[in-house]
């Protein structure tokens, strides 16, 4: 088969291959894209669900937020739980004008997947399940990805290849070795996700801390509720029944009085370690990362979709402007762009999982610091203001 020739070749259809993919087009500029799964198995998949203030302006400002401003759920604060207390962190109040919104990641996935099916000059140039996907000539100003699709091995000849194919992806390695170095962090525990057909027990997000781990009390929708509860990290889900989780549940969540833990149907669960992750520099020659194929944050800010969908914001309009005014400028201020960004919010997410984990090897001194901690944050307008700014999100890009 002859050569496939495009602008930009993209290397996964998660939210930062899609979303890249559709913003370049809505600038002219073209692009394939490259991902292993099947279009149903990508939409499936139980991701995150807190999308900044920055998110949500930016899918509107895109033309894909008309479901999302529909159906999305607006939340005004958080709560931090522990203690026999809940304290209520007010974005109205500490942050004026940001709020998040509850929207989950698959449904950007299904939003986005519709609007590059749905544009006519990208016809054919979204491909799921494509395997052995490679890069040659990456030193050259044509880098050509090799793949097979449907049993055949073709090749994508580019300007540019975009790898956005999370922490599991094949593009990180395409680096040459030695030229980037990588900082890894793993936690002592894991997340046990669960996501159940009952409604919401609560009004907005509740992250308890407790001293048989941490628990979350999130959201899909009014009818789906999602929660984690903090593992060992070599944890064997089968050793999580239903009532095992709602069991636990129960006593990490129901430690305020009159408050309880509605329960139902668990339609998945999941178990996900807890890491940190940050490859540098996102960049070599032709070749850029973006999103987790770049970076891993605790999934405890929230963060990981946001900083992935920020990425792409900033190297379509780096690629755009290449096209454009043949400007190299953005381009090469792309890797440390991004990557002041994603280590203040590292450091967000990180000081937050701290802030409400229980970890193995602390002490009782240790463990009276950390309700110290919390105390503080609870009773400090500055310490609110710091959790509530990084959660809602900086000006991300
Ligand atoms: N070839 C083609 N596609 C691949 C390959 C490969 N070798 N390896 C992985 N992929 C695909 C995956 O199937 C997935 O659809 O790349 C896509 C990567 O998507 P994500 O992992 O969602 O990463 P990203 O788009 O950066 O979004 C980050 O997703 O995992 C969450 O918590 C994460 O919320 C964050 C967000
Ligand atoms: C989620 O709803 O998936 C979620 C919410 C808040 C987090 C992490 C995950 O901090």
């Amino acid at each position: 088969m002859p050569a496939l020739t495009t602008q930009v070749g993209i290397i996964g259809a998660g939210p930062a291959g899609l979303m890249l993919a559709h913003l370049l087009a809505q600038r002219g500029v073209e692009s394939y894209v490259l991902e292993r799964r099947s279009r149903a198995h990508v939409e499936s998949r139980v991701r995150a669900g807190v999308l900044t203030h920055s998110t949500v302006e930016m899918l509107c400002e895109a033309g894909v937020g008309e479901r999302l401003s529909r159906e999305g759920i607006v939340h005004h604060g958080i709560e931090l739980r522990f203690g026999g207390a809940s304290h209520r962190i007010d974005f109205d109040d500490l942050v004026p004008g940001r709020a998040i919104t509850v929207y989950g990641q698959r449904e950007v996935v299904k939003d986005l997947i519709l609007a590059r099916l749905s544009d006519d000059a990208a016809e054919g140039q979204l491909l799921f399940d494509v395997s052995d996907v490679e890069l040659s000539s990456a030193g050259s100003a044509q880098p050509v990805v090799g793949f097979t699709l449907a049993g055949e091995r073709r090749q994508l000849v580019c300007d540019w290849v975009v790898g956005c194919d999370g922490f599991h992806g094949a593009s990180r390695h395409w680096l040459p070795p030695g030229s980037t170095t990588a900082y890894e962090h793993d936690f002592p525990f894991a997340w046990l996700g669960v996501l159940a057909a009952v409604s919401p027990s609560a009004a907005e997000l509740v992250y308890a801390f407790h001293d048989r781990g941490f628990a979350l009390h999130s959201l899909r929708s009014l009818e789906v509720s999602r929660f984690y509860l903090q593992v060992p990290r070599a944890e064997d889900l089968t050793r999580w029944s239903d009532e095992r989780i709602w069991a636990e549940l129960r006593t990490r969540l129901e430690t305020v009085p009159g408050w309880s833990l509605k329960s139902g149907p668990i339609l998945e669960k999941n178990l996900a370690p807890m890491r940190s992750f940050v490859v540098e520099p996102m960049r070599h020659g032709r070749l850029f990362l973006a999103g987790d194929a770049a970076h891993i944050v605790p999934a405890t800010g929230a963060k990981g979709l946001n900083l992935a969908l920020a990425d792409v914001k900033l190297l379509s309009r780096a690629l755009v402007d290449w096209y454009e005014q043949g400007r190299t400028m953005l381009l090469d201020g792309y890797s440390d762009a991004c990557l002041r960004r994603v280590w203040n919010v590292q450091h967000f997410s990180c000081w937050m999982t701290r802030l409400l984990h229980t970890w193995p090897s602390d002490d009782a001194f240790q463990r009276r610091l950390q309700l110290a901690q919390l105390q503080h944050v609870v009773t400090s307008r500055a310490a609110q203001t710091t959790l509530a700014e990084n959660y809602v999100g900086l000006d991300q890009v």
